[in-house]
C-alpha cells in the first residue's frame, strides 16, 4: 500500500482507543484461534490416532462450563496438521490457551495472526513482449512434471492462461484434489490447474461465517490477485492478449509447462495464519515441488511466525519456497519472510513504461505516466481549466487528497483536478474526481513517494507526476487567476534505460532478525506486470468499475515472487535432484547487479546506486541459473544448526527440530557460517576483535574437471582474503571448502558492500559481501 503512513497510524490509533475498554473486559472469555504445535512422537500408546490424542489434550484444558454437558471439542479444533507441521488449530480462550501451553506433548502455541497480500494494485494497459531469454528457454523445457502450489486468493479457471491443450496427463504421484463449491466444479481443474483447495476455518473463526452471497466459498478467485500470480508462475502462452484494444502481445508464465495447484487462503477479510499453515501442510502432502507465497506480515521471529515454521517443514520435504519480500520500502529493515530457508524476493522494473504528459497554460510540458486516456479522448489542442483544492502549505488536506465527499462539483466540474497521493487508493481519487464532474486528473506524488511513478487504469483520463513537478503544477494552479492544462497519452514505450531499477516500494534490508543472513535474496520483475485477471472485478478493483478485462497490470513484490517460483520450477524440471537450497544458490550466484546501461543497478527511491540491502544478490538471470557451475548447498540439519546460534530456548528450537528429532551439532561457530550464497560479516562493537573468518563449501555441478579462481572487490574498512584462492575440481558433485578472512583496517560507520566471484572461464559464481561494524551503544 502506498499512502501516508503517519495518517494511517493516526487513524489506526484513534479507532483502537474507542474499542479498547470494551475488548479488555472480554478478552479472557473470548475464544480466539490458536495454532498448537504437538510433539508427534510423544503420543501415548493408549491413543489410536493423533487426532484422538490432540482432541483429548484440548478437552483437558477447556473451561468448566464446556467440560460438563455438551462436549464441543469437535467445534474447537478447526484444523489438524500432519505433514509440514504437527498439531492442531483450535478455538480457545486465553485461560485455556495458557493451560494448554503447560501441557505435556505441547511444543508451542501461537495466536492466530493476519497476513497481507503483497500487492500494490497498479492496473495498466500495456503491450506485452515476451521476456526474450526466459521465453526461449521456457519453450525448450515444456512438459516437465513440476507442480507449483500457489497460496493466494484462488483462480479464475476460465482464463486462457490456464488452457491445458497439449499438456500430458497429470502425474500419477500427484495427490491433490479439486474441491468444489459455488461456481467451481470438478471440470474447472484440468491438466494445468491440477489442484484447487480452500482454507477458511481460521478466517471464519476470526471474522464470522462467510456470506456466500458476497463471497465464493470455493477456489474461484473474486479478487484477481491469485489468478494473476498463478498465471505469472505457469500460465500457458496466450497470443494476442490485449486490453480494451490497447495492448497486444503474447502473455505467458515463467514455466508454461509446469502445473498449478491453487490453495485459496486469502479472503475478502484477509489471510489468517492457521489457514496458511494448513495450506502449506496440505500442499506438501499433495506433492508440490515449489510453493509460491505472495503474502506476509506475521510475527518477527523465527519460531513465532507460522509461515516461517511451515516453510521449514516444506524445505525439509524438498519443497522450494518463494515468498515476497514486502512492499515496505524504501524504509530500511522493512523486510518480511526473512528465514534463510525461504527465498525472499524484492521487486524491480522492466524496460517498459507508459509515458503521458500534462501541458499547463504557461506552455510548459510535464512528463508523467498513465494507462488510461479515457473513452472520449481529451483534445490536446484545447486547454481545460485546472484546479487544486489544497493550499500552498506542504501538508495535504482532505480535498487536496481528493477523499470521498471532499470535491465540490461546482468547483471541479468540467475541469482537470490535481489530487495528492496518500490515504486512499490512487484509482479511488480518480473516481471521486470523476463523480464530481472533472474531465481529467493530475495525480501528484508527495514527499512520501518522491519521483517514483505508478501508472494506473483510472476511471477518467489521468496522468501521474512526481513530487517536484507536482509542486510546480500546484503552485501554478494556486497562483494563476485562470490556470489551464491539457493531458496527452503516449502509449507504451519499450527499451527504457536504465532498467531494471529497484522499485521504491520493495522492502529493504538489513535483515532485522539476523544481520549475518543477507536479505532480500534477489529481485525480479514486480512493476507493471501483465497477467490473467478475474472476471469478477474491473481492472481498478473498484466495485464501481464495470469494465471487465482478461488481463490486468499489477505492481508489488507479490508479482516478483511468482516470477522466481516459476523459474525455480524450470530449474527443478532440469535438475530434479537439486535441493531447495541448490536452486536458490543457482538463482543468487548468477544474478546480475548492473542495468542495461552497464552501470550498477539503481534504486528508484535514491540518487545513489542500490545496494545488496535493496537488491540482495541482484536481478535473477534464468538462463545462467540453469548452469551455475558451483552451488552452495544447505541440508535441513544445517539450517537447524543455524537456528542453534540464534539464542532460541530449547522449547523454541523444538518448534523446528521435533519431527526429524534434530539436536544442535554446534557445528556453526557463527550464524554467518551457514553455507549461504551471500556473505554478511558482522564485527562486534568490541573493537579489539579485528579478524573474523567465515567458511563456505561449494559443490561442482559444472564440468567434472574445472579450475576456479577467486576475485574479490576492494573494501575501505577491511582486507578480505580467501584461502585457497584456487579451487581444482576433478569430478562432478565434488565439494571443496574455502575460508574468507576479514581483517578490519579502519572501522566504518556504515556497512560496506562488495562481492566475491569464482571464475572458471565459463561461469561466474558471485556472492554479495556485506561488512558491518557494530557501533558500541553509549
Ligand atoms: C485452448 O487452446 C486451444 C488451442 O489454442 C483452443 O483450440 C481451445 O479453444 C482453447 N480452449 C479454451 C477453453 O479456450
Ligand atoms: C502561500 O500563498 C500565500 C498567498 O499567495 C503567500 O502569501 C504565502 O507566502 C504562501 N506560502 C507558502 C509556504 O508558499
Ligand atoms: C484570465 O481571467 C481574467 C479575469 O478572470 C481575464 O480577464 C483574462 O482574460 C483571463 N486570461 C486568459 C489567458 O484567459
Ligand atoms: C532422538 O535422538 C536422540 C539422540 O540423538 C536419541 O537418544 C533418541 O532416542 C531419539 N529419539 C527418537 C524418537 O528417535
Ligand atoms: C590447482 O591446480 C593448479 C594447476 O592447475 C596448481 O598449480 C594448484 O596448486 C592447484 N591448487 C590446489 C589448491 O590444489
Amino acid at each position: 500500500m502506498y499512502g501516508n503512513p503517519v495518517k494511517w497510524l493516526f487513524f489506526i490509533l484513534t479507532s483502537c482507543l474507542a474499542f479498547n475498554a470494551v475488548i479488555s473486559m472480554n478478552t479472557l472469555l473470548t475464544r480466539k484461534t490458536y495454532i498448537v504445535q504437538m510433539d508427534k512422537c510423544a503420543k501415548p500408546e493408549s491413543f489410536t490416532s493423533h487426532l484422538e490424542w490432540y482432541s483429548s489434550k484440548i478437552q483437558s484444558v477447556l473451561s468448566e462450563p464446556q467440560k460438563e454437558g455438551n462436549v464441543d471439542e469437535e467445534d474447537r479444533i478447526i484444523y489438524i496438521y500432519e505433514t509440514a507441521f504437527h498439531g492442531v488449530a483450535a478455538k480457545l480462550n486465553e485461560e485455556e490457551a495458557a493451560r494448554l501451553e503447560e501441557a505435556d506433548g505441547v511444543v508451542a502455541i501461537f495466536p492466530e495472526t493476519k497476513y497481507q497480500l503483497h500487492t500494490t494494485r497498479s492496473p495498466v494497459f500495456l503491450r506485452l513482449e515476451p521476456e526474450d531469454s526466459t521465453s526461449v528457454w521456457a519453450e525448450k523445457l515444456a512438459d516437465h512434471d513440476v507442480i507449483v502450489g500457489v497460496l493466494d486468493t484462488g483462480v479464475w479457471p476460465e482464463s486462457e492462461s490456464f488452457n491445458d491443450t497439449g499438456m500430458t496427463a497429470v502425474p500419477v504421484h500427484w495427490k491433490g484434489i479439486c474441491e468444489t463449491g459455488r461456481a467451481f466444479q470438478k471440470h474447472h481443474c484440468n491438466r494445468k490447474i491440477v489442484g484447487a483447495r480452500v482454507f477458511y476455518r481460521g478466517y471464519e473463526a476470526a471474522t464470522g461465517k462467510i456470506n456466500e452471497q458476497n463471497e465464493y466459498k470455493s477456489p474461484r478467485d473474486q479478487d484477481g490477485h491469485g489468478t494473476h500470480t498463478a498465471a505469472t508462475v505457469a500460465g500457458s502462452p496466450v497470443r494476442g492478449a490485449n486490453l480494451l484494444g490497447y495492448a497486444y502481445g503474447t502473455a505467458r508464465g515463467m514455466a508454461p509447462g509446469a502445473r498449478i495447484a491453487a490453495y485459496k487462503v486469502c479472503w475478502a477479510g484477509g489471510c489468517f495464519s492457521s489457514d496458511i499453515l494448513s495450506a502449506v501442510d496440505r500442499a506438501v502432502a499433495d506433492g508440490v515441488n515449489v510453493l509460491s507465497i505472495s503474502l506476509g506480515g506475521g510475527v518477527s521471529s523465527y519460531y513465532r511466525d507460522s509461515l516461517s515454521i511451515a516453510a521449514f517443514g516444506a524445505m525439509e520435504m524438498g519443497v522450494f519456497v518463494s515468498c515476497s519480500a514486502g512492499n515496505g520500502g524504501p524504509s530500511s529493515a522493512s523486510l518480511t519472510n526473512v528465514s534463510p530457508w525461504i527465498t525472499t524476493v524484492g521487486a524491480s522494473t522492466m524496460d517498459r513504461d507508459f509515458p503521458a504528459t500534462a501541458m499547463i497554460g504557461t506552455g510548459r510540458t510535464i512528463s508523467g505516466v498513465s494507462l488510461y486516456r479515457g473513452q472520449r479522448i481529451l483534445s490536446t489542442r484545447k486547454q481545460y481549466p485546472l484546479v487544486y483544492m489544497g493550499s500552498n502549505s506542504s501538508s495535504p488536506d482532505p480535498s487536496s487528497l481528493c477523499l470521498e465527499g471532499t470535491l465540490n462539483p461546482r468547483a471541479v466540474s468540467g475541469k482537470i483536478v490535481i489530487c495528492d497521493r496518500g490515504i486512499t487508493p490512487r484509482v479511488q481519487k480518480g473516481q471521486v474526481a470523476k463523480e464530481a464532474g472533472a474531465v481529467g486528473m493530475i495525480l501528484s506524488n508527495t514527499e512520501a513517494n518522491g519521483e517514483e511513478l505508478v501508472a494506473d487504469c483510472h476511471l477518467l483520463p489521468a496522468v501521474a507526476v512526481g513530487e517536484k513537478e507536482g509542486k510546480l503544477i500546484k503552485t501554478y494552479a494556486l497562483t494563476s487567476q485562470n490556470a489551464t492544462a491539457t493531458l496527452a497519452f503516449l502509449g507504451t514505450r519499450l527499451g527504457i534505460k536504465p532498467s531494471p531499477v529497484v522499485a521504491a516500494f520493495s522492502s529493504r534490508g538489513p535483515n532485522f532478525l539476523t544481520l549475518e543472513i543477507l536479505k532480500p535474496d534477489v529481485v525480479a520483475p514486480g512493476v507493471n506486470i501483465l497477467a490473467a485477471w478475474t472476471g469478477d472485478l474491473g481492472p481498478s478493483s473498484l466495485p464501481t468499475d464495470h469494465r471487465r478485462v482478461k488481463f490486468n497490470i499489477l505492481s508489488g513484490t507479490s508479482m516478483s515472487c511468482p516470477h522466481v517460483s516459476g523459474i525455480a520450477a524450470l530449474l527443478k524440471a532440469r535438475h530434479p535432484e537439486w535441493s531447495p537450497a541448490a536452486i536458490k544458490s543457482a538463482l543468487m550466484t548468477t544474478a546480475y547487479v548492473h542495468d542495461n546501461t552497464r552501470r550498477p543497478l539503481k534504486d528508484a527511491s535514491a540518487t545513489t546506486p542500490s545496494t545488496a540491502y535493496d537488491h540482495g544478490a541482484g536481478h535473477i538471470n534464468p538462463m545462467k541459473a540453469l548452469d551455475p557451475g558451483l552451488i552452495y548447498d544447505i541440508e535441513p540439519q544445517d539450517y537447524f544448526d543455524f537456528l542453534c546460534t540464534q539464542k532460541l530456548t530449547p522449547t523454541q528450537l523444538k518448534v523446528f527440530g521435533k519431527y526429524a528429532n534434530r539436536s544442535c551439532r554446534h557445528s556453526l561457530a557463527n550464524p554467518g557460517d551457514l553455507n549461504y550464497p551471500a556473505i554478511s560479516v558482522v564485527f562486534p562493537d568490541d573493537t579489539s576483535i579485528k579478524v573474523l573468518t567465515l567458511h563456505r563449501t561449494v559443490t561442482n555441478v559444472g564440468l567434472p574437471t574445472s579450475k576456479y579462481d577467486v576475485v574479490i572487490s576492494p573494501f575501505k574498512g577491511a582486507t578480505v582474503k580467501v584461502e585457497p584462492e584456487i579451487l581444482n575440481f576433478t569430478r562432478k558433485n565434488q565439494k571443496l571448502s574455502y575460508k574468507i578472512i576479514f581483517t578490519t583496517r579502519n572501522r566504518q560507520t556504515m556497512p560496506e558492500f562488495g562481492g566475491l566471484v569464482w571464475k572458471d572461464g565459463a561461469h561466474k559464481v558471485r556472492s554479495p559481501i556485506v561488512i558491518t561494524w557494530l557501533t558500541p551503544l553509549i
